[in-house]
């Protein structure tokens, strides 16, 4: 059972960002797979890298759409992005020096935390960037 499923109610209006939430979503799913077959740190922390390096790109991508329109509420967008960032850094960090194991906790926390962020920061983006002719 996926972690979580991309829907058309996660739909930001924009193909290029509806694609990459969606990559990001597999990317989840397949660490929490992972986890739940209880795949050793060799197989895990390539995959948790990987959704690192994902989400970085991700937010890369979306602040430069962001701010070659213009869009208003880009730093505080920004803000959210380095929040999580941080957080998530410090979590690898401490999950590469063995202190601490994949966790469900971390699953749901990562889910919960795109689920929020798409459904309003996200979304909130979408009419702006489709006035400025993104789609
Ligand atoms: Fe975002
Ligand atoms: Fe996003």
């Amino acid at each position: 059972m996926a972690l979580m499923t991309w829907s058309e109610k996660y739909s930001v209006g924009v193909r290029a960002l509806d694609e990459q939430h969606t990559g990001l979503i597999q990317t989840l799913n397949d660490l929490h797979t992972a986890m739940l077959k209880g795949q050793g740190q060799s197989l895990t922390a390539p995959m948790l890298r990987k959704l690192v390096e994902y989400t970085q790109k991700h937010f890369a991508a979306e602040e430069s759409m962001l701010a070659s329109t213009r869009y208003p509420g880009l730093a505080g967008h920004r803000d959210k992005h380095r929040e999580l960032s941080k957080q998530v850094e410090d979590y690898v960090a401490r999950f590469e020096k063995g202190e601490i194991t994949l966790n469900l906790s971390l699953m749901d926390f990562l889910r919960d935390w795109l689920i929020n962020h798409i459904q309003k920061t996200d979304k909130e983006y979408g009419p702006w960037l489709n006035e400025h002719g993104v789609r």
